[in-house]
Parts: C-alpha cells; structure tokens; sequence
C-alpha cells in the first residue's frame, strides 16, 4: 500500500514523541512491503512564530490531502490564554477542518505500568474502557462573547450531531462487549436532554443488541476510578469528553501511554494525536513518554488504512517493549532505570521486528 501521513509534531513534546511514532510506522512500512510517505508541517505555537497563523492554509492542504494526520501537541508559555492567537485554535481548527467528530480515547491498563497508577491492582483488574468523545461541537465551538464584566460560550448541539457520534459509539460497542454508557448532565443542561433521547432513540432502533445506560457526568466521574471495569464504551460530548479522558490517565499509569484517534465520515483522513499535552516542563531532555504517541499509529493504521494485522503488530509490540521493562520516568518503577524517549522507540522497533520474524 502506499499512503501519505501529514506529521504535524507541534510544540513542546510533541516532535519527540512524533519522531519515535514516525519511526515505528516506518519501521512497519519497511517489515510489511508498505510505502508511507510521511510529510511535516507546522501547527500550534511553532506556526504562530513562523506564520503568525495557528493552523496556516498550506497546513490544512496537506492534511486533506494526506490518508491521516500523526500529530504530537500544541501549546506552550510562551503563548498562553491571554494571547491574541492561541496555539489551541490550530488544533480546534484542524478537527473543525477534517470533520473529525467522533474522538476514540481507549485506556487499557497494561500490569506492567500498574504500579505508577494510584489505584489499587485489584480495582484495576479487567480495565479496557473506549472513551468515544464528541470533537467538533458543543461549547467549544459555540458563539463566544466577552465584555468587560461578563463572558459567555454557548453550548450547541443539534440531532444529527448527536446522532453520528453515538452510531459510532454503538458500531464500536457491537465489535467488543456490547454495553454504552452515554454520559450527560441531564438533570441541568438542555443540550443533555437532547442528547439523552437521541441516544436512546437511535440506539433501540439501529442497534438492538446493544445494552445502554445512561449516567451524569459526576457520577460518572467518580465510578471511573471506583469500579473503570465496569464500562466498556462510554460516549459523551466534547468538554465532559476532555475532562473524563484525563481522568483515565490514571487508569493507564500516566497520560503519556493514552493513544486517540479522531474520526470524520468514511473516506476522509483521520487524526491521530497522544491524549497528553505539550508537557513543556519536560520537553527537550528527551524525558517524554513516547508510548501514546505510538499507541496512535496503530489506531492510524487500524481505521485510517485498513491495516488491521499492522495495527496489532505494533500493539503487540509495545506490549512486549513494556514487558521488558522499557518504561520512561512517568511509569518506571523505583528500581528501575528510566529510559529515555528514544530508547523506547528502540525498544517498540525492535519488539516489531521480533514480532513479524516469528510469524
Ligand atoms: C485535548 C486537549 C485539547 C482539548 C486542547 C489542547 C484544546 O486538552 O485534546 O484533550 O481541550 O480538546
Ligand atoms: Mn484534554
């Protein structure tokens, strides 16, 4: 297969760990016969200081064009929230640009990073929970207004926005373990009303076999680090999405290990990006969790290109790097020695080369 992959590493840590996931998908190209033609560009803060633009329209050219987007992060400091433009409006602005409505934020906590969560091993025994975030509505796109003593962000959600996320969500569920939990705050916000009868009405009647729930974001909350084995797809709206997928950090060890992928409708490029920030604090000393931003390119080759055998390969890849104990200072228990964010690119490459020889 040939493809073309717009990498997009952004600022802080995102070009880090974006070169050890480029690595990785080359290193599957080279393995399974596959030419993956990789082109960069600028988003984020760094396009601000080259271009003054967050998200520049050569950018948004290439990401259409391309079969997928491998992003790394946006933000920074140096442009912080009271600046004129932000590096978060690229990111907003690429997911509005690509269509990507329906976010996949899966957490499956491997036992070899149990120790660096703070929860028990028992609580976290059988965890395999899908975060399907809605991503280009809601109140993060909604008209905003600032006068000197007021603000105010509206909070939007049509039908068929709702609906399209949530087919996604059940499609998702049908293929494992056939329960949705649709997380709203339906006891106070109207748009959580409505989003709470379009689920039911497009779950009983496109999806029969499917088990739904409906549960508050706050009690969702705390059910997720009291009982996470209970769920198997969750599907929400964008801002409670963003706050529950953080949470979920703490079920995998730490936020670097957490992989996304952002889907549009079939045949549009889909966007890949590690669910943690910038982590400017850390970026440059080679201290980065690299493991999410990899996770990223199997989900890029398992619902962008099809490739489902490739996808598992480097899973199983990372699962083995894991088990040898390839593990950053994030998730590296105290006898071990931390390694550094290309030494688990090493690790993930070499696992994959091990993997495809024994097969
Ligand atoms: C995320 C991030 C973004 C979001 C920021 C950087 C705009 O927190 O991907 O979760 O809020 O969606
Ligand atoms: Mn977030």
């Amino acid at each position: 297969m040939r493809a073309l992959i717009a990498l997009l590493p952004g600022d802080g840590i995102g070009p880090e760990v974006t070169a050890q996931a480029a690595r990785v998908l080359t290193a599957v190209g080279e393995l399974y016969g596959h030419s993956f033609a990789l082109r960069e560009a600028p988003v984020g803060g760094i396009a601000i200081d080259q271009t003054g633009d967050p998200l520049p329209a050569e950018t948004v050219a290439l990401c259409q064009a391309a079969d997928a987007v491998l992003l790394g992060a946006v933000g920074g400091p140096r442009w912080g929230p009271s600046s004129p433009v932000r590096p978060e409006q690229g990111l907003l602005g690429l997911r509005r640009a690509l269509a990507v409505f329906a976010n996949l934020r899966p957490a499956v906590p491997h036992p070899r990073v149990a120790a660096a969560s703070p929860l028990k091993p028992a609580v976290l025994r059988g965890v395999d929970v899908l975060i399907v975030r809605e991503l280009t509505g809601g109140i993060y796109f909604g008209e905003k207004r600032r006068e000197a003593d007021w603000a105010e962000d509206l909070c939007l959600y049509t039908e068929e926005e709702i609906a399209r996320v949530v087919r996604v969500a059940a499609r998702l569920a049908q293929s494992r373990r056939g329960r949705l939990t649709s997380v709203d705050k339906a006891n106070v916000l109207e748009t959580s009303r409505l989003w709470r009868e379009v689920t039911t009405r497009v779950v009983r009647e496109e999806f029969k076999g499917i088990e739904l729930e409906h549960q508050l974001v706050d009690s969702c909350a705390l059910r997720l680090v009291q009982q996470p084995a209970a769920f198997d797809v969750i599907v929400t709206e964008n801002l409670f999405g963003d706050i529950l997928t953080d949470l979920t950090a703490v079920l995998g060890g730490s936020i670097g290990m957490l992989p996304s992928a952002s889907l549009g409708e079939e045949g549009g490029p889909g966007l890949y990006e590690p669910v943690h920030g910038s982590a400017p604090d850390i970026a440059g000393r080679g201290l980065a969790n690299p493991y999410g931003a990899i996770g990223s390119v199997a989900l890029l080759l398992r619902h962008s290109l099809h490739l489902e055998v490739e996808a598992a390969a480097v899973e199983a890849a990372i699962a083995a790097a894991l088990e040898s104990g390839a593990l950053t200072s994030d998730v590296a228990d105290r006898d071990d020695r931390a390694c550094s964010t290309g030494e688990i690119g090493d690790a993930v490459v070499r696992a994959l080369s091990l993997h495809k020889e024994t097969r």
